[in-house]
């Protein structure tokens, strides 16, 4: 039996059949090599992760060093200094006063946590997310994210969570166009705190910029005008970093840049470069309010991610990773919205950094979303050497989230593949059906 086949007899996915036949071999800096022997352009990093590049030496390096040492005892059992070396470093580089964190293992267990201190600090239990969102798939998590499709036969649902629309300008919600606009949208949250909450509200949660409903980046006003509507209605702000965070938008965190400083940042991904490891970072006076044995994880800050995680930093900092992503996703952005003319098939092409998407549609007055389409475009480019994400709320977004160490001559050579697959697609959706 070969890998596929045994994926198929004994793996549970629910994913496999969107898998493209890929078997790994190995990886390395921006680039994957199948165990045929073909390597590809990695443009989606195992889905948002390995910001500092496939088997980045240094974070190897400082894996291997704490795995000759152990490899758990329990970092809520004794005091391990891997993971007070990592909380301190999170203290100081996530934004304002957020300084104390607590590790997990996924970026779920991070907003699971995130959940549970708020209601701790807030004694409140309601909260608010968006639709279109997306958190995570442990019932809390599934219960916040604003896709049903995500909830199918899973439900119920945890009770108390009230959804306002996203901030997804190519698809308002209210019809609007930004910035007349007014970021109406906002204004709805308080919509949903009088109308859909008991008023014993806790938090509001948001992605930055939101990854899985489709590289949705909300407007400058819209965070700065929400969170004053939360401070009107005592509701912390829990800006979910775990796809945002560690340099994948050209800044350490997302949240430097929306105008607000969040009472809660979830991070996860790139946070140990593929090691299993995540957090939540807060105030110290919020992060106190847990009372003795409230809350815990078996292997959450286990030692050789956290030491991973440190490495991981060190080199992000030190190689300037999120000014390079900035002006690297500047200038990606740039080359793609220049393809409007060329490919009919684009709808709308949208990012911060290095977290980019294109939107397909077959029809750019009606916006008929197009994921057949975009599917054939993510084959096309595999066939032809580049791995690229496809996703969002219709399945229509091409998803470009390579790891931030990608070299310009990769990056160029990623353009050039999608450009080509861009254009045989768009040849073969421009054929009418009845020739
Ligand atoms: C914003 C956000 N939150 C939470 C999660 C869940 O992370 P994990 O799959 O590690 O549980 C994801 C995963 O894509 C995410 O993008």
């Amino acid at each position: 039996m070969d890998t596929l086949q045994k994926y198929e007899q004994y793996v549970v996915t629910s994913h496999a059949p969107a898998m493209p036949p890929v078997e790994v071999s190995h990886a390395e800096g921006a680039t994957l090599t199948a165990a045929d022997g073909t390597t590809y352009l990695d443009g989606f990093a195992g889905y948002s992760v390995v910001n500092a590049g496939h088997s980045n030496p240094e974070v190897l390096g400082a894996a291997k060093a704490a795995m000759d040492r152990h490899v758990h005892v329990g970092s809520y059992l004794y005091y391990a200094p891997a993971v007070a070396d990592l909380a301190e470093k999170l203290a100081e580089i996530t934004p304002g006063r957020l300084e104390q964190s607590f590790f997990g293992n996924s970026g779920a267990e991070a907003v699971e946590g995130a959940l549970r201190i708020a209601k701790a600090y807030t004694d409140r239990s309601e909260f608010i997310s968006l639709q279109y969102s997306f958190h995570g798939r442990t019932l809390g998590t599934l219960s916040l994210g604003g896709n049903a499709r995500r909830k199918r036969r899973a439900g119920p649902m945890a009770s108390g969570v009230a959804m306002a629309p996203a901030p997804y300008c190519y698809r308002c919600p209210l019809h609007l166009t930004y910035p007349a606009c007014d970021v109406a949208c906002a204004d709805e949250v308080q919509r949903v705190f009088d109308t859909q909450t008991s008023g014993n509200v806790a938090a509001f949660i948001a992605e930055p910029v939101m990854g899985e409903g489709g590289i949705i980046v909300p407007p400058p006003a819209y965070f700065p005008k929400v969170k004053r509507i939360l401070e009107r209605n005592e509701a912390l702000f829990v800006a979910d970093e775990v796809q945002t965070s560690f340099g994948r938008t050209g800044a350490m965190f997302a949240s430097e840049e929306i105008g607000v400083e969040p009472d809660i940042l979830t991070s996860a991904k790139g946070i140990a470069n593929g090691f299993p490891l995540s957090a939540f970072t807060t105030r110290r006076e919020i992060g106190e309010s847990f009372l003795p044995g409230d809350h815990f994880s078996t292997f959450g800050g286990n030692l050789v991610s956290a030491a991973a995680a440190l490495a991981t930093i060190e080199f992000l900092e030190r190689e300037r990773i999120a000014e390079y992503t900035r002006q690297m996703g500047e200038h990606v952005l740039s080359v793609l919205s220049a393809w409007y003319e060329r490919h009919p098939l684009i709808g709308d092409v949208r990012g911060k950094g290095l977290m980019i998407g294109i939107e397909l549609v077959t029809d750019r007055e009606t916006k008929e979303p197009a994921p057949d389409e975009a599917k054939r475009v993510q084959e096309e480019c595999r066939q032809a050497g580049l791995l690229i994400g496809c996703g969002g709320f219709y399945g229509n977004v091409l998803r470009f989230q390579p790891p931030l160490v990608i070299t310009q001559t990769q990056a160029e050579r990623a353009l050039e593949i999608l450009d080509g697959a861009l254009s045989a697609v768009d040849a073969v959706a421009a054929v009418p059906a009845s020739t």
